[in-house]
């Protein structure tokens, strides 16, 4: 006699088999069932070792900041991190990216500082359709040319600091003009997108100077400048080179002679290290330490407390690269797969950044305001807005 205890028993047992899984996994795909459950993992492919270590550093710390500020979880999912140093060498980047993807499983794909690393990266990503979020490198094809729906930039393309800075040199006064820099993405681009504006404003760039990355031999550059007496002098040098550049300035003499202006990476990050050499340095930059918005009068004391480092913008965009991922990857409980509704998601966002609120373009670039800096008592000190809602030009972008 069959019980009707059985019966029951004997129907679960057969939901359970072929029929009973078929129809679960039509309602529940696999993929999300992990998400939910798995560690969501985060390859940081930055630079923890040469001139561009510091910059890696803030960023990463920045981004473990917001993280526990949004209660350590992306899209409901707890988080581990897989940290490789990138040492800024562009030759490594395709295998460095395609480990972290293949070998070490990542979700997301952090990274990086270098635009030539950055670019190898982002062929990668493009490649195996991984999401990549770059929290500096300016390199231009990475929402230009070579853009994707996977690839998002929180920081800035090269050309957008360069070109606010020719306006505020030309509104200066200054004429002629003595470019210097690393020979490499990086540098031409910000070199370049000066060039634009300040040449459009009725200046000239008398001279060009390249090294190559990393070289901080600046002396015979110095006195070739000396002898050339321009108006002025427009730099990009970042981290340790930075350092160096600005004590060399100083110290060829050239300080109380020829104003120095840059993008402001020249003098985030390094006040400390370089003391009085650094007054009166004019820069641009879509971030100054002292502004006045909630979200950054948040920001800089918890960096501070947190890291026992001053906050400068390379933290910042490490910051705000989490804030992106949070509020996409919440929007699709996690699943960095999920494509369309998760890149859209992000492309839309509003990101209520310690610079400032800003949008992102259809290029994945940010779209946001340009300041004019100068380092006054050896803190850069706001002195107004160089250009509001700067979008770049995202030349050869076609998203398909
Ligand atoms: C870059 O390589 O794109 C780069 C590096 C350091 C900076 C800014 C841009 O401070």
């Amino acid at each position: 006699m069959t019980t009707l205890i059985s019966q029951l028993s004997r129907r679960r047992l057969l939901l359970g088999t072929a029929a009973g899984a078929a129809a679960i996994s039509t309602f529940t795909p696999t993929r999300f069932a992990i998400g939910q459950t798995a560690k969501l993992k985060v390859g940081l492919m930055l630079p923890y070792s040469g001139t561009y270590a510091s910059l890696g550093n803030n960023i990463t710390d920045a981004f473990k900041l917001r993280l526990a500020e949004v209660g350590g979880k992306l899209g409901g999912r707890d988080v581990e991190f897989v940290q490789l140093d990138d040492e800024s060498a562009p030759p490594k980047a395709k295998d460095n990216a395609a480990r972290l993807i293949t070998k070490d499983k990542v979700d997301v794909l952090v990274g990086t500082v270098h635009s030539g690393v950055a670019a190898g990266m982002a062929a990668v990503a493009r490649e195996e359709n991984v999401l990549m979020v770059c929290p500096n490198a300016g390199a231009a094809e990475l929402t230009g040319k070579n853009c994707s729906p996977n690839v998002f930039r929180t920081s800035f393309s090269n050309w957008q600091p360069g070109y606010a800075c020719g306006p505020v040199m030309a509104k200066d006064g200054k004429k002629t003009v003595v470019t210097m820099t690393w020979n490499y993405p990086a540098g031409h681009e910000q070199i370049n997108g000066f060039k634009e504006s300040f040449t459009a404003n009725g200046g000239k760039v008398i001279k060009e100077i390249l090294l190559d990355f990393p070289k901080v031999e600046f002396q015979a550059y110095l006195t070739e400048i000396a002898a050339l007496k321009p108006d002025a002098v427009f730099v990009f040098f970042s981290g340790d080179g930075a350092v160096k550049f600005i004590k060399d300035y100083a110290g060829a003499g050239l300080k109380a002679k020829i104003p120095l202006y840059a993008t402001g990476f020249l003098t985030d990050g390094v006040l400390q290290a370089v003391g009085n050499d650094a007054e009166g340095i004019k820069t641009t930059l879509h971030y100054v330490p002292g502004l006045d918005n909630p979200v950054n009068k948040k920001f800089v004391p918890a960096f501070k407390a947190a890291t026992k480092r001053e906050a400068d913008v390379f933290a910042v965009q490490g910051y705000d690269t989490c804030t992106l991922l949070s509020v996409g990857l919440d929007a699709v409980k996690g699943d960095a797969k999920a494509g369309r509704t998760l890149y859209s998601t992000m492309q839309n966002t509003i990101v209520d950044s310690p610079r400032g609120r800003f949008t992102i373009s259809a290029a994945h670039n940010p779209v946001q305001d340009f300041y004019v800096r100068q380092v006054k008592n050896g803190q850069d000190v706001l002195l107004g807005v160089a250009v509001k809602a700067l979008a770049d030009p995202a030349a050869g972008c076609n998203m398909g």
